[in-house]
């Protein structure tokens, strides 16, 4: 059996995206080329790759072994085409980078400093909240994650990079802005803009009302900060956001109010799995965060 490299990529590929046609775009190939392909494959090996149910293409038994084959494969060949350009004295490859939704007001930043020194290094960066994250880290889909709460139930190495205040927002105009050291019950009788579930912000939010009983009425759910800011500026509410998000909105159309217990002071942290072997890329990159932090390097990384 000499299944060639070639055909385990196309294989791969559309394993991965459950298409013949969708690994054609990625591979640039036609469509028919691929069934070709993975036919052949299949008739080396002997049984059935995919099959299909209805429109839905599915893997084997064979198919979906061969596939976790693959992965380990390329991840391999991967390493090392990195260790080689490592030893040509060049730093090139791809991160796999993941965040949680709080951290897109910094990471695509250093992201661009950290490009302009590495031209070789292609980033793919996934940004979604806590709960995915950590479903991500469970099926070790990425080199490393940059969150507030690693957690718990995970072996992993963690090393805190940067503060994340979290702070009550609403419109200026709103009869608490400028108040100074509201009493958190007070928040009981507001209206509430809450992020979804499954969000960190929510988690530490709802962890502080807790402990103090607080309990505020929910009047909106919403999975994006950027479209709870909005919310707040067009008088739906108040809300507990990263202070990061605000980007200095804080000072037109967004009130910081001075709340008791707030801010909560929340840490990201930069992760990865502890048996994770790190690639050259991905040591790079954590070297690069932890001293650019370290230094804080840029002024909107530390808050009072
Ligand atoms: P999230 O981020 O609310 O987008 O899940 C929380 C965090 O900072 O870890």
């Amino acid at each position: 059996m000499q299944p060639t490299l070639h055909q385990l990529k196309v294989f791969e590929t559309a394993a991965r995206h459950g298409s013949f046609t969708r690994a054609a775009e990625e591979l640039y190939l036609t469509q028919p080329t691929v069934s070709i392909q993975i036919k052949q494959l299949s008739k080396t090996i002997g049984f059935p790759l995919f099959e299909k149910l209805g429109k839905q293409l599915y893997l084997t038994e064979v198919g979906n072994r061969l596939f976790s084959t693959c992965q380990a494969i390329f991840e391999e060949l991967d390493q090392f085409e990195m260790i080689v350009s490592d030893l040509q004295g060049m730093t090139q490859g791809k991160l796999h980078l993941a965040t949680v939704t709080t951290c897109k007001y910094f990471v695509p930043r250093l992201l661009g400093n950290f490009c302009d020194q590495y031209p070789g290094i292609d980033i793919s960066l996934k940004i979604t909240n806590h709960l995915q994250l950590e479903k991500r880290m469970m099926e070790n889909q990425d080199d490393l994650y940059i969150l507030s709460h690693p957690p718990q139930n995970l072996d992993l190495r963690v090393q805190p990079v940067i503060k994340n205040p979290l702070v009550v927002v609403a419109q200026p105009t709103h009869p608490l802005a400028g108040q100074k050291n509201i009493d958190i019950s007070v928040l009981n009788d507001e209206r509430f803009i809450m992020r979804e579930p499954g969000s960190g912000t929510r988690q530490a939010v709802q962890a502080l009302f807790n402990q103090h009983k607080v309990q505020v009425e929910i009047k909106l759910e919403l999975g994006s900060n950027e479209a709870i800011k909005q919310a707040i500026a067009g008088g739906l509410g108040i809300s507990v956001l990263s202070r990061h998000s605000l980007n200095g909105r804080e000072y037109t159309d967004l009130a910081i109010l001075d709340v008791e217990h707030f801010p909560i002071e929340q840490q990201w942290s930069v992760a990865y799995l502890s048996g994770k072997h790190l690639s050259v890329v991905a040591e790079t990159f954590l070297d690069y965060l932890i001293s650019v932090t370290k230094q804080a390097q840029m002024p909107w990384m530390h808050f009072q």
